[in-house]
């Protein structure tokens, strides 16, 4: 079984990818979205994204760290996705599932789930630009409004030559309300022959079974479960225990080790707020002491505070 961390644009930094890998059981991360228009971005936007590139494309525990475009432009995409893979990303992926407005306005995520023939071009212009020994993936919802072309997606992703797909099993109008329809993924496979990864809505390793249950997946990429549980990963992959709220206090005290002296010192405080967000559904400790976070504005009273 290979487990992925998903990509979450404004909360999965190189930070948090370096924490949650470091903590154990992923295979490979995803970067949040590079966003493509006409043009030919600068190495700097890469690496600003995927600090990683400059080691290797591995977090420090050695996860492969591959970067994810988004855009509308078949030969924009391919050029910027041969750079990526230049710069060391390990093949590209390809998003197709970002519900922004401001995103599906301007034709890149979701809003190409209702143009099979625009998948298929740009799939196949990454394909055949980026050397073939680097896999190109694409990850999808399961429609814009609805499901009715779902299946004609996955056929246009296969045909165009894509090495991997990832579903996240919901559509667009569905945004995130549970349930993620997992036995959409079954029916995907009986139309493909690439690998499929399974994501949505897993919380815990019951979760996890359930899902490989349903979809018929193995594979699976965890997003908003594996910051509501730090180690979900390991609790599917190997059995280990949901991490104690003691354990998990002290994994929040390190991440402040990695504060970014150029935020001003906003970014621990920040993003300690954010992350409690999806603490707060696992670890009932998380909703009382949000209470007293919340006030807090400095990393040292915020580390003071989870030290008691
Ligand atoms: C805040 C946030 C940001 C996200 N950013 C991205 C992104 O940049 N690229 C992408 O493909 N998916 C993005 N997603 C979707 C996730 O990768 C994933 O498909 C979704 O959260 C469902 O999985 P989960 O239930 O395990 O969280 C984002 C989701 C959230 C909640």
């Amino acid at each position: 079984m290979k487990i992925v961390l998903a990509p979450m644009e404004g909360v999965v930094d190189h930070l948090m990818r370096d924490m949650l890998t470091r903590v154990g059981g992923f295979d490979l991360c995803i970067t949040e979205f590079v966003r493509v228009v006409e043009q030919l971005l600068p190495a700097k936007t890469f690496y600003r994204l995927c600090p990683e590139l400059r080691n290797g494309a591995v977090t420090s525990s050695g996860v492969p760290v591959r970067v994810q475009l988004l855009g509308q432009h078949p030969q924009w995409l391919a050029e910027n996705a041969v750079r990526a893979v230049e710069l060391g990303s390990p093949g590209i992926d390809l998003n197709f599932g970002c519900p922004a407005k401001t995103v599906n306005k301007s034709r890149g995520g979701a809003v190409l789930l209702k143009e099979p023939e625009t998948l298929y071009q740009i799939i196949k212009a990454v394909r055949d630009a980026v050397p073939k020994d680097q896999p190109v993936s694409a990850k999808i919802r399961l429609g814009f409004d609805d499901t009715s072309l779902v299946l004609e997606n996955a056929d246009a992703i296969t045909q165009a030559g894509a090495d991997l797909l990832t579903v996240h099993a919901r559509t667009k109008a569905d945004g995130y309300r549970p349930p993620a329809y997992w036995e959409w993924i079954a029916k995907i496979k009986e139309v493909t022959d690439i690998p499929i990864i399974a994501n949505g809505e897993i919380w815990n390793a019951e979760d996890a079974l359930l899902c490989q249950q349903r979809s018929g997946c193995q594979n699976l990429m965890i997003g908003r479960g594996a910051l509501a549980m730090p180690n979900l990963a390991q609790t599917i992959k190997n059995n280990h225990a949901p991490m104690s709220w003691q354990q998990t206090k002290e994994l929040l005290v390190s991440y402040s080790g990695y504060e970014i002296y150029s935020d001003k010192g906003r970014y621990y405080p920040n993003r300690i707020k954010q992350w409690f967000n999806y603490l707060k559904r696992q670890y009932p400790e998380a909703e009382a002491m949000f209470v007293e976070l919340r006030k807090l504005k400095n990393a040292d009273d915020i580390v003071r505070m989870l030290a008691t």
